[in-house]
């Protein structure tokens, strides 16, 4: 078997029929970009969602940048994260010349570990991202609560959460602005890059809109801002649109994938995602955790099965943010996981023989003797 560990191919088969329609009336009729796909990708994303203000862009890194310089964040100014991520959600705070102060995680889910977020506040705080990993929401009710008691703003990353839920309430919902990606291999991945601002401050919205095309007003050449250029081409939002009606399934199917990993392989050596029916982790990875990673790598490499590491070396230990003084040690649940997690294929369209194979292999590698 040759079993990837994201399979696009299988995914393109399902939409390719909307997709080429779409491309045929876009290319024929040369309206290129943010036009009619994108005003309907930000209105479905917003009823979703239920965030009432939706904006496009070039890229989930831009949408993290774009909701910082809206809320203001300057020079100097001090924004708190997780070092257990994506690399962008912390380069967005350096890019605009802030500074990423990072908190250590926590063990159960990987999340941003609330506690140690009060501890992080100074005077010169001025937002919180907090990253929803993997497609698990992180303890919003916590976060928020610190939040309004300091009067910051919350920033969600939710490049991998698009449609985790709680109490009610969708990713993206819960913090004063929200940055998703759309990124080909994410939950609902584009034909290409893509993004988008959430936010239900109108205030932040507007200020978005501008920011998004070089700072400009309603009056075309007058720079009310200096912005930069992150639009969205028609031509993604088009096969954005086709995939949409599927995320809802896709998600459960990975949600499934999860649960069907966490009984099969349980009584193992290794730690499993907390994944429920309660929606609040849609599975964009599925991530293990154990001691013997790198063997299982290897032995399942062997076996044809593509597996992945997220994230090898935890960002406050990367060689571009060594200015910021952190070293080994300083943040251990983080450098744990960043030694022990290993991301086994979950996709949707994973079938049950491939399912059962990967099991199968798991198990045979960690029941083998030394
Ligand atoms: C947690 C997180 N933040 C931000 C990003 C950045 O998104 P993009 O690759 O669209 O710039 C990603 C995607 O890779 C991500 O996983």
């Amino acid at each position: 078997m040759n079993i990837p560990v994201i399979n696009l191919k299988a995914q393109f088969k399902k939409v390719k029929k909307d997709v080429f329609k779409g491309l045929q009336e876009i290319l024929t009729e040369q309206r290129l970009i943010l036009g009619k796909y994108c005003n309907l990708l930000e209105s479905t994303i917003s009823e979703y969602t239920g965030v009432p203000h939706a904006i496009s862009c070039a890229n989930g890194t831009d949408a993290l940048i774009l909701s910082l310089m809206a809320l203001g964040i300057k020079n100097g100014d001090e924004v708190i994260t997780t070092p257990y991520t994506f690399f962008s959600t912390a380069s967005s705070i350096a890019l605009i010349n802030a500074k990423p102060v990072f908190v250590d995680v926590q063990e159960h889910d990987l999340n941003i570990n609330p506690e140690l977020i009060e501890k992080a506040i100074t005077p010169k705080t001025k937002a919180i991202i907090v990253v929803h990993l993997f497609g698990k929401l992180c303890d919003m009710n916590a976060v928020c609560r610190i939040a309004e008691r300091h009067g910051i703003p919350v920033v969600e990353d939710m490049a991998q959460s698009l449609g985790a839920r709680k109490g009610g309430g969708m990713s993206g919902s819960f913090g004063d602005i929200a940055a998703l990606s759309f990124y080909p291999t994410k939950n609902l991945g584009g034909i290409g890059e893509g993004g988008m601002v959430l936010t239900k401050r109108k205030d932040l919205g507007e200020k978005v809109r501008k920011l998004r095309v070089h700072g400009m007003d309603n009056t075309p050449y007058h720079h009310e801002m200096i912005g930069f250029n992150s639009r969205l081409d028609e031509i993604k939002a088009c096969a954005l649109m086709a995939k949409f009606p599927h995320l809802e399934s896709w998600n459960m199917k990975r949600i499934e994938n999860a649960k069907h990993y966490n009984k099969r392989l349980k009584g193992l050596p290794i730690i499993f995602p907390n994944v429920g029916d309660d929606g609040s982790h849609i599975v964009h990875q599925y991530v293990i955790r154990l001691k013997e990673r790198d063997g299982l790598q290897g032995f399942l490499k062997e076996k044809g099965i593509q597996t992945g590491i997220y994230y090898p070396v935890p960002l406050h230990l990367q060689e571009c943010f060594s200015s910021l003084g952190y070293k080994k040690g300083s943040f251990p649940v983080a450098e744990e996981a960043a030694l022990t997690s290993l991301a086994l294929p979950a996709y949707p369209e994973l079938t049950k023989a491939e399912k059962a194979y990967i099991v199968e292999s798991v198990r045979s590698f960690l029941m083998s003797p030394l």
